[in-house]
């Protein structure tokens, strides 16, 4: 099977096909079973370099680790005052700079088109992980993943998407993404965090769309809830974060009125979306995520790099 990742950069789920994420899927499979020394060959003498301009856990901690894993190693800048940023350097030269010193980049950024302006300057394939309200290819990449995983399959799948679809770009990967599974979709958000119409951009002949107040109409009928943080640091008034925070509560009670085997899933970080007393029931994915994650980027990591 041909890789199509080898050399690749990684900007947008919109620049792969169903095929090339089955192909990441498989590939993530096979790397659990292989033995340590194995998969320690993988990205042997690599070196992956995170430049972190926004805030991370996960995506950042998953890449180091998943890289780790493979063999490779890591140089990062994970807090832009303690490099030159801070006496004034562009993205530019930050960017070309460390791509002289690595193999593969990835990049996270405030900015729409950061990640794109970065495969732009690299001569090294560069991965987003995370432009702005725009784009996070991985994580609708791990999230595809993790739902194939716990539910076992992609077809008839019908997944209620929670809480700011206006500014959550996890949101926007996802649904290209479950679009080429032809995934049916309930869109749950107040407002004022309505989802952009750039969501549905090449998409709309092959997905359904309903629209819903609360949870409760499709809690019965869904087999994935994907709730999202209400991003606070994207508002540009306070007073409307205000307005809106705090609007969907998914707990017990909710739970109770659930389809059979439903999976309770979200990007993390979580504010109050999600109680805690759901940690503990069998719904609850959101931590598998991050370990899907891990091994998600490992496959993806090896596939860039190796033939
Ligand atoms: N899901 C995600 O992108 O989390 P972090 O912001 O912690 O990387």
């Amino acid at each position: 099977m041909v890789n199509p990742f080898f050399n690749k950069d990684v900007i947008s789920i919109r620049d792969f096909s169903r095929s090339d994420l089955d192909y990441l899927f498989l590939k993530s499979d096979a790397i659990q079973i292989l033995p340590v020394e194995e998969k320690k060959k993988l990205a042997f003498g690599k070196l992956l370099g995170l430049t972190f301009f926004e805030p991370s856990t996960r995506t950042r901690l998953s890449f180091e680790a998943a890289m780790l894993s493979i063999g490779g190693d890591v140089i990062s800048i994970t807090e832009p005052r303690t490099s030159s940023v801070e006496k004034g350097e562009n993205l530019h030269d930050t960017l070309k700079t460390v791509d002289s010193y690595v193999d593969l980049m990835v990049i996270r950024h405030r900015m729409e088109g950061a990640a794109r302006f970065a495969a732009e300057v690299a001569d090294n394939p560069v991965i987003n992980g995370g432009s702005g309200a725009e784009e996070h290819p991985t994580q609708a990449m791990l999230d595809i993943y993790t739902i194939l995983k716990e539910r076992g399959s992609l077809s008839n799948l019908k997944v209620a998407l929670v809480g700011d679809l206006k500014y959550g770009r996890t949101v926007y990967s996802l649904l290209y993404g479950l679009s080429l599974y032809n995934t049916e979709f309930a869109l749950i958000s107040p407002p004022e965090l309505k989802i952009r119409d750039d969501a549905f951009l090449d998409i709309d002949s092959k997905i359904r769309i309903s629209y819903h107040k609360n949870l409760e109409e499709v809690i019965d009928h869904v087999d994935v809830v994907y709730a999202t943080r209400i991003q606070k640091e994207r508002f540009p008034d306070p007073v409307e974060y205000e307005k809106v925070k705090g609007s969907y509560l998914i707990d017990n009670l909710l739970l109770s009125k659930a389809k059979k085997g439903l999976l309770v899933m979200h990007p993390l970080p979580r504010t109050s979306e999600i109680s805690h007393e759901v940690d503990s029931t069998p719904n609850a994915k959101y931590f598998l995520q991050t370990r899907y994650g891990k091994i998600v980027r490992s496959a993806l990591i090896s596939s860039i790099l190796n033939e």
